[in-house]
């Protein structure tokens, strides 16, 4: 089992540069198994989901090389199968994208039921109405999904959830289906505007990604043949954002579209965090004085972003007088608290609100990382906390945080990983 060993108490300070978007990644790579020819991607994280689903599209029969440059060729044309039945496709969410991407080529595509991060059932259902609106018949037998239809064709669709992975799917299946697809309460986050920018740079027809109603225009032909850069991830530079002002630090954390990140950069500024920002850039300050409580919301963009719920919870264990962090999108995201806790944090839950007293004296401790997010939340805590903090089960944090270790030693952080 690998960790993070943590010696908390040192100030950030410096510069951080943001890595592409894994949530667009996740998107932008299942969707380039659509095209009806090669293609370029820059920069897409190097992070273990990305490869993961490059050894899954392998498996597929894709050629996808890396680049001296770090860019990616990628070329579906040797694809053979419409099975995504590869024994990793369980343990990557996102492999469900390849369910839009096998049907819009093959009409017909089998994957296992997706796995994923553990925060309460993650279902799929708006997914399937989508895909059967648009003349897909859905079997699931034996753990896996088959969906297959003689024709695919365009359909009005509209979401009883606002879902990014039922948005992207359905953006994508419907990128070469006859007629109009229209997905109506559709999700706006940046990374669907992403996925909807690579598709139409390779000869597809997608308008309104990032409001809620999208206009997909079937074409017979995805050339490619072109080049895509991925944004940069919203979700990473919050992350670094917040263990900035956690420390109490000084950090630039450039390579960022500050509109992304207005959600947090709003709720910092009352929570009285000193901010700068440039063009692709935002600055941490030191602080002035102290952190003041706030109430924070967790909503589809462009509210405030579930994934930087549990890093966000950190620093409200840090402000002066009771806090409130309500989560509205995912069942069970509050796993983590029992370990900060541990840690000295007064935190009680009640349902989706979590009431945080503070300013709270983090002490070090050994804690376990549930899932992707509260495990960068356990390493924020540690990185303030006194004394030394180790975070276990590392590898699920490793999933979607390109070089963590660098980038938090770049930045003054005393941190080591153990084990294999
Ligand atoms: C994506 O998950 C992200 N993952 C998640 O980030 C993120 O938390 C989530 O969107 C919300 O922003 C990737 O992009 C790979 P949803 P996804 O479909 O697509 C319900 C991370 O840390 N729902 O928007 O699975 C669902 O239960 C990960 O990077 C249905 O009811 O999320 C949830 O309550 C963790 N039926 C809500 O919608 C469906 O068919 C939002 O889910 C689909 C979803």
């Amino acid at each position: 089992m690998a960790s993070y060993v943590i010696r908390g108490g040192r100030p950030l300070r410096g510069e951080v540069s943001i890595s592409g978007s894994k949530n667009a990644a996740l998107g932008i790579i299942p969707a380039a198994m659509l095209l009806d020819g090669p293609c370029r991607i820059e920069n897409l994280p190097d992070i273990a989901d990305v490869n993961v689903l490059f050894e899954i599209c392998r498996s597929l029969g894709a050629r996808i090389d890396k680049q001296s440059d770090g860019s990616v060729e990628i070329d579906p044309r040797p694809i053979h199968t419409s099975e995504a039945t590869h024994e990793k496709a369980r343990t990557i969410r996102a492999s469900y994208y390849l369910m839009g991407a096998l049907l819009g080529r093959f009409h017909k595509a089998t994957l296992f039921m997706p796995g994923g991060c553990d925060f309460g059932t993650r279902p799929i259902d708006q997914h399937i109405k989508g895909f059967e609106a648009m003349g897909g018949r859905v079997t699931i037998e034996y753990g896996k999904i088959l969906v297959e239809a003689e024709r695919l064709s365009g359909e009005h669709i509209f979401l009883d959830v606002v879902s990014v992975g039922a948005t992207i799917n359905l953006m994508i299946a419907a990128a070469k289906a006859e007629g109009v697809t229209v997905i109506e309460n559709a999700a706006r986050e940046p990374h669907i505007v992403d996925v909807a920018n690579f598709l139409n740079t390779m000869g597809a027809n997608v308008k309104g990604a990032g409001t809620d109603v999208i206009k997909i225009t079937g074409v017979p032909v995805l050339p490619g043949r072109t080049t895509y850069s991925a944004i940069p991830d919203q979700i990473e530079a919050g992350t670094y954002m917040i263990a900035a002002a956690v420390t109490g630090g000084d950090v630039k954390v450039r390579n960022v579209i500050p509109k992304h990140m207005e959600p947090l950069t709003a709720k910092l500024a009352e929570m009285c965090v000193g901010l700068e920002e440039g063009e692709d850039w935002i600055r941490i300050l030191p602080p002035q004085d102290h952190l003041v409580a706030a109430n924070v919301k967790t909503m589809p963009y462009p509210g405030f972003p579930t994934d930087l719920q549990p890093q966000t919870t950190v620093l409200l264990c840090l402000c002066d007088g009771v806090s409130r962090m309500t989560e509205n999108v995912w069942e069970n995201r509050f796993q983590f608290v029992d370990d900060l806790k541990m840690m000295g944090a007064s935190i009680t839950t009640a349902g989706h609100t979590a009431m945080i007293e503070g300013p709270a004296k983090l002490t070090g401790a050994t804690v376990t990382a549930h899932d992707l997010r509260a495990g960068a939340a356990m390493v924020v805590a540690g990185l303030v906390a006194e004394g030394t903090t180790e975070v276990c089960e590392v590898r699920i944090i490793e999933r979607g945080y390109e070089d963590l270790i660098g980038k938090l030693r770049a930045l003054g952080a005393e941190i080591e990983r153990k084990g294999p």
